[in-house]
């Protein structure tokens, strides 16, 4: 299945407004980005019906809204300062930085640094230069809390929001008196200092994660494994994004995560070949033993029947809210040859994009055919009135032609035209982005036909 070229999607992405590079006017800062006039209301959809399957539509699940600087003994505890590295080495002639995992992957060798390193051999894949040695580089974020730059003071911008959800865990369980099996899910901001950012929003410094930490009983973990792994598949799909784009990779016992009995990636086929999305990881008890441990309170659950008390296991869905962002661009972005008939401007190429109604930015265009006062009057009545429930934009700017053309861009499913006739007949047209179908409907009509058409804001 085509993909498409990414140098178009990142054009493409600014041009519109989806996506700058960040600190633009000073000539940017490497792989950091900023979420423009559409690109938030994009990631605001995709958070909200993440939100929706996993809090809202479910009875087992809360949400929580952690901070993103907790006390830095919670990434001891988490293996995070220990654990949390990547393999690094610097080409000797060029000076570039590298992750060692990643030159052998590009050269076809599953990576083992253990025992013996493989590096041995392998040159710079920039200029051909002989590489130093492997050495472990700890991807956290550091800083300092307070004026005094110690030892004392230093903590961590989080790494993966998930920790935020294994320390609240008893005071959700005391707030709320949920039964296990249940789940905490957060959306949140996560920061990494990694070595080799890239892709364009595939791999960041600073993105968002959007993490459900599912709490089980030992022994129901395998089964709900299972459940968790084809739920990220199914939501995917169910949000327009190709199945044959979409597969499962299973992480090979040996290089599991320190915590995980089990990790399974739900990928996807990006411009540059197959790449993580969603990731599942069977955790085990392994956070809320630690945490308990070293906190001293009891992070357990205690069965009603028997009094037996146990700690939970953990099933973890982990899916990357920018990373998906990405995704769904990818997936919905077309380059079709001009639709005749609406425009007599001369273009061979126009962009559709052919996103889900529910994550499109804008949902309604109101097109007035002209600029005169009566026409323009329905029109701003009209935005008056849908824009209380839904993203609407009004554009009077343009042929009509045109004025499609930047809606089906940005995937706006539905543009409304006010015409002549609208003065008479108390009409306009409605006209769909996929079909270019038009329908005249009653102007008192016109919300009722959009709550049965667009399902969720
Ligand atoms: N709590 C588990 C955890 O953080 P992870 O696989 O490291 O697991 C989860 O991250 C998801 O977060 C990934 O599947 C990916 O979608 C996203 N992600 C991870 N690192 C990222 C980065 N540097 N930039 C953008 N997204 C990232």
């Amino acid at each position: 299945m085509d993909t498409p070229n990414l140098d178009h999607i990142v054009s493409f992405a600014k041009r519109r407004g989806f996506i700058f590079p960040s600190s633009d006017i000073y000539g940017g800062l490497s792989s950091s980005y900023d979420y423009g006039p559409l690109g938030i209301l994009l990631k605001d959809n995709i958070k909200a019906l993440w939100w929706k399957s996993m809090v809202q539509e479910r009875e087992d699940a809360v949400g929580l809204d952690s901070a993103i600087i907790m006390q830095s003994k919670i990434w001891e505890v988490s293996g995070h300062v220990a654990g949390f590295t990547d393999p690094l080495v610097d080409c000797k002639k060029c000076k570039k930085r590298f992750r060692a995992d990643h030159i052998l992957e590009a050269k076809g060798i599953e990576p083992n640094f253990e025992p013996v390193p493989q590096m041995i051999g392998a040159m710079c894949p920039e200029c051909g230069g002989s590489l130093t040695d492997i050495r472990q580089f700890n991807t956290m974020m550091k800083t300092f809390l307070g004026p005094v730059e110690d030892t004392a003071s230093a903590t961590y911008l989080r790494p993966e929001t998930a920790q935020g959800i294994f320390v609240n865990y008893k005071n959700v369980m005391d707030a709320t008196r949920k039964k296990l099996p249940f789940g905490i899910a957060q959306v949140g901001k996560a920061f990494r200092n990694e070595i080799t950012p890239g892709n364009f929003i595939f791999r960041t410094r600073e993105f968002e994660q959007m993490e459900m930490e599912y709490f089980v009983r030992p022994g129901k973990d395998e089964e709900m494994f299972e459940y968790w792994k084809d739920f990220t598949m199914e939501w995917f799909v169910s949000l327009g994004v190709k199945k044959e784009n979409l597969r499962f990779y299973e992480h090979p016992k040996e290089k599991l995560a320190h915590y995980s009995k089990r990790t399974v990636d739900l990928e996807y086929q990006f411009p540059w070949g197959w790449g993580e999305l969603w990731g599942v990881a069977n955790r085990t008890d392994f956070d809320l033993k630690q945490h308990s441990q070293m906190s001293g309170q009891d992070l357990v659950c205690r069965d009603d029947q028997s009094g037996e008390t146990f700690t939970p296991y953990v099933i973890e869905p982990a899916l990357g809210l920018t990373r998906s962002l990405l995704v769904f661009l990818l997936n919905a972005y077309e380059e079709v040859e001009a639709r005749s008939g609406e425009d007599d401007a001369k273009h061979e190429k126009e962009v559709v994009l052919r996103i889900d109604k529910r994550l499109a930015p804008i949902k309604i265009a109101i097109l007035p055919l002209s600029k005169k006062e009566p026409l323009q009057d329905i029109a701003h009545d009209l935005f008056k009135t849908l824009s209380k429930q839904w993203m609407v934009q009004y554009d009077e700017t343009g042929s009509i032609g045109k004025r499609y053309r930047r809606q089906d861009e940005i995937g706006t499913p539905y543009c409304v035209t006010v015409d002549f006739d609208s003065l008479e007949d108390k009409c306009v047209t409605v006209r769909d982005r996929d079909t270019m179908e038009q329908e005249r409907v009653s102007v008192d009509d016109l919300k009722n036909y959009f709550v049965d058409k667009i399902e969720f804001c």
